[in-house]
């Protein structure tokens, strides 16, 4: 798995619920991150550098835990690798739709994602009888990087970001990007219970066994103490850290190496 930073994390967390056996090797390109302002070019090139690490270090799937990265790569990606499964994020538009009582959804995404033809692809696809209201989540990946997800600041973005959705009466809010459930608790006071959060996670983390089975690389049940391998380009405490609080659960089996790229 990887992600411009900790946000994978998210990702991981519902992996490593569903499918306890697997092992996983995950890279957060911390030097680089955030991924959300930077061309879709160069996260492009960022991730195939990723996943060739990856790829050298035999992973038999890989899980694009990055909406920015997907939008930018995972066609390319899956061109350029076609024996390789591929799990990308794609904004859960569609439920959020089917379930929004008032007809109003909310998005809230990366500008990269945004700007992504995915996105734009699962708009027309799924949010033609809902009003959508969107938008760019800018500063709140680093705020989560720092371990400032329940800050006064980060109350303080998300407000400015969601108010104007509650103003227009949107009851579901489409999380974007994979750094942001760990804002669940600031969102939801900045919400006061008006709104319903959708996190793809757990359907992404469905997706992975899917495919696992299919084409029946699922690991054996008898290897029941899979290693967690975590990668950092940058500070590799960040990374350690935010295990440590989010995924309390899987600390004895992690380890936590830098990477250059
Ligand atoms: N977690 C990311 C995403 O899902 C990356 C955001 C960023 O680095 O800007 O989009």
């Amino acid at each position: 798995m990887f992600d411009s930073g900790v946000g994978g994390l998210s990702v991981l967390r519902e992996v490593a619920a569903l499918l306890p056996c697997e092992p996983v090797r995950y890279v957060a390109d911390a030097a680089r991150c955030p991924y959300g302002p930077r061309p879709a070019s160069e996260v492009l090139k960022l991730s195939l550098d990723i996943v060739k690490f990856l790829l050298e270090k035999k992973c038999k799937l890989i899980v694009v835990a990055c909406n920015t990265a997907t939008a930018a790569a995972i066609d390319t990606l899956r061109k350029l690798f076609p024996h390789v499964p591929f799990v990308g994020m794609e904004p859960a538009v569609k439920p959020a739709a089917e379930q929004s009582k008032t007809r109003s959804v909310g998005i809230l995404a990366t500008s990269g994602t945004l700007q992504g033809r995915l996105f734009n692809h699962t708009k027309e696809r799924y949010a033609a009888n809902v009003e959508l209201h969107v938008a760019a989540g800018n500063g709140l990946v680093e705020l989560v990087e720092q371990g400032r997800e329940d800050s006064p600041e980060a109350l303080a973005l998300l407000r400015t970001y969601l108010q104007p959705m509650l103003d227009s009466r949107v009851d579901e809010l489409v999380l974007g990007c994979t750094h942001y459930p760990f804002l669940k608790n600031s969102i939801d006071k900045v919400a006061q219970g008006r709104m319903v959060i959708v996190n793809p996670a757990p359907a992404v983390a469905v997706q992975v066994k899917r495919l696992l089975a299919q084409r029946n690389l699922l690991a054996d049940h008898a290897a029941a103490h899979p290693a967690y391998e975590f990668f950092s380009t940058g500070d590799v405490n960040i990374l350690e850290q935010m295990q440590k609080k989010h995924l309390p659960q899987l600390s004895e089996r992690c380890s936590f190496q830098a990477l250059s790229l």
